[in-house]
């Protein structure tokens, strides 16, 4: 069975963008039997940004609650921690070997820092562990470990897969078909979700809104979005509306074709923003209870990612002892 494979690092509570751009699609796709779906905590990769011991634990235990509560089974899924698979990490340093500098310097996570540096008169490399700057490295070791096939990601992961891609090449240049060269899948119309202020929705923007947040809370965030100023009585275009970009994902296909007539006819924002609340608990509801549950049993969590890595290393062990006679290593 071909591999499809995503994670998620726990930098910050799950957000809608995580949601609808990665976890959605890859639950969507683990459905089908053709596949090996391969999802996992991105933990190595969160840690170049916590430093915090109790807090990174907290929000590993989140992520894969999260991805729990939205439906992801176990016995199906290959589900684990990164950190618990240490091949994964052997490999990083085998295929650094292969990466050339020059494609980490034009990796767009690092260059947004530097440009940021620049721009604030700071030096280059201030606040850039090098954990930041092989980032790309140790994900194309996540994809390239298991042969994945397919990876659903979000736009802004694009280049990372295709860095994964060059990275393979390169070896198997060297050695001979080894690495399956993977392919990234980004839904349409839903690759950049908006945040609050309708830049793309991140944790580094502070702009999220937490896929679990309490009623009260998403309902204060919903109202947060920012709309133009264009009166109720207005027709208002719902292309180049977040408030319906995020409507359009929680709705059904008769109410957002309402919507839409509402659009045109004139809408008040207030009430968009009434009815986006609507939608959107009616689906979170049910999840957020499931999350809220899973978070209070992390012997639980722990588990189900234990024998989740025993899945993952029974593929992993194998591969990457191949891998090491293919480069004269010992095996
Ligand atoms: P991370 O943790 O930043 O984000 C997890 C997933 O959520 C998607 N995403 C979005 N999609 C649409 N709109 C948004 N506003 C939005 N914000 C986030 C991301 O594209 C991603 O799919 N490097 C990865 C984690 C990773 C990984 C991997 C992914 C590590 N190894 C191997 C795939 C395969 C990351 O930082 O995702």
């Amino acid at each position: 069975k071909k591999t499809i494979l995503t994670g998620i690092k726990p930098t910050g509570q799950i957000h809608l963008g995580n949601y609808i751009g990665a976890i959605k699609p890859a639950l969507a796709l683990a459905q089908s039997d053709k596949f090996q779906p391969a999802y996992f905590i991105a933990d190595f990769h969160g840690l170049t940004k916590i430093h915090d011991s109790k807090e990174f634990k907290q929000l590993s235990y989140g992520v894969a609650a999260a991805w729990l509560a939205f439906g992801l089974d176990p016995n199906k899924v290959i589900f684990y921690r990164q950190s618990d698979v240490p091949e994964i990490f052997e490999l990083n340093w085998i295929l650094s070997c292969f990466a050339p500098k020059g494609l980490m310097n034009r990796a767009h996570a690092y260059k947004a820092l530097v440009d940021q540096n620049n721009q604030m008169g700071r030096d280059v490399d201030d606040g850039v562990n090098m954990g930041i700057f092989t980032y790309p490295i140790l994900m194309a070791a996540d994809i390239l470990l298991f042969k994945t096939e397919t990876v659903p990601v979000g736009k802004d992961q694009i280049q990372h897969v295709e860095i994964a891609r060059d990275i393979a090449e390169s070896f198997n240049h060297h050695y001979g078909e080894t690495f399956v060269l993977p392919q990234y899948k980004v839904e349409e119309g839903t690759a950049i979700l908006p945040g609050l202020d309708g830049r793309k929705m991140s944790k580094s923007y502070n702009n999220t809104i937490p896929v679990f947040a309490e009623p009260k809370r998403l309902q204060k965030l919903i109202n947060k979005i920012k709309t133009d100023s264009l009166p109720p009585e207005a027709s208002k275009d719902p292309s180049t509306s977040s408030l319906f970009t995020l409507y359009k994902e929680f709705a059904t296909f008769a109410e957002v074709e309402n919507m839409r007539t509402q659009y045109e006819a004139g809408i008040g924002w207030g009430e968009v923003k009434r009815e986006l609340f609507e939608v959107m608990n009616r689906q979170l509801e049910e999840p957020r209870a499931k999350y809220n549950e899973l978070i209070a049993s992390p012997e639980t969590l722990d588990e189900i990612l234990l024998k989740g890595a025993e899945r993952a290393r029974a593929v992993s062990v194998p591969f990457l002892k191949e891998v090491r006679r293919k480069i004269g290593l010992s095996v």
